[in-house]
């Protein structure tokens, strides 16, 4: 058996990464909080593929549990993907500190937590993959969403690092920066059509990457471009851009 972890799995881009990572023959371990929402979900995949699904209870802010809940795996995985996030409320994060904790720490505290955890295990196995969403919001900070975005940022530099200490142990590290995909967590926004991703696609180009041992991964492609001019863009400009 060959196992993934795959955190905050009720996340609509860590669904479809669950199938495509089943339907390669991998067996799974899906952890989220209100985990037994995805019993049928769960099914489905199981019945499909004829792989082995199992779900597990997992909240990203109770760091207390993270070495326990990895220590209670039934065996140990292969690599492990993290979905969390949370975008959170700008406007109300720049007046409520706890909104932007809880942004901060679902972002980027609690995924540090567990994969520390992880990045152990791995180093002493010489083996494993982890990947990690980050976001193209983390690549510049911008009014609309700073706070999630400077938690995004930290989670690349994290990643970044985490990949040069584990290369030795030959242990894969990849970042994936989404740009905008069509999940619950945008349903609200209006997104152009031409640099929305769907989930399957998000899914799909990671199981790719992954399976190549590349490093970064922006999804849509598009998005690499679109960044690279962004980033370009001096900074006394910038701050009167309304993007
Ligand atoms: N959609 C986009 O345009 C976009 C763009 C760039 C990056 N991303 C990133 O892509 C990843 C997946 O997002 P998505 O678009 O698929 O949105 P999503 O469906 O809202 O997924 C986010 C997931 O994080 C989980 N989560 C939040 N707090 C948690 C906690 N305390 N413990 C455990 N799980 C928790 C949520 O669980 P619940 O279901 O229980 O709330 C949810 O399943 C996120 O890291 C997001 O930041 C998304």
């Amino acid at each position: 058996m060959s196992y993934v972890l795959i955190v905050g799995a009720k996340s609509d881009i860590a669904k479809a990464t669950a199938r495509g990572y089943a339907k390669h023959g991998y067996d799974l371990y899906l952890a989220a909080r209100d985990v037994q929402e995805l019993t049928n979900f769960a099914k489905d995949i199981a019945t499909r593929t004829h792989r082995d699904v199992n779900l597990i209870e997992l909240d990203i802010l109770n760091y207390d549990s993270h070495q326990a809940f990895y220590d209670n795996l039934k065996e140990e995985p292969l690599g492990v993907i993290s979905a969390v996030g949370y975008l959170g409320e700008q406007e109300k994060a720049q007046s409520d500190f706890s909104e932007t904790q809880k942004i901060i720490d679902t972002n980027y505290t609690g995924v540090v937590s567990l994969f520390n955890i992880i990045a152990d295990d791995f180093e002493k196995r010489r083996s494993g993959f982890m990947v990690g969403i980050s976001s193209v919001a983390g690549d510049r900070g911008r009014k609309s969403n700073y706070i999630y975005g400077s938690a995004k940022a930290a989670l690349t530099a994290y990643f970044s690092g985490l990949r040069n200490r584990l290369y030795d142990a030959q242990v894969h590290v990849l970042t994936v920066k989404p740009g905008f995909v069509a999940t619950k967590m945008t349903e609200d926004m209006d997104l152009p059509e031409k640099l929305t991703a769907q989930p399957e696609e998000v899914a799909e180009d990671i199981y790719k990457v992954q399976q190549k041992g590349r490093d970064m991964l922006y999804t849509k492609r598009i998005w690499r471009y679109v960044m690279m001019i962004i980033k370009m863009i001096p900074e006394w400009k910038f701050k009167e851009m309304s993007i």
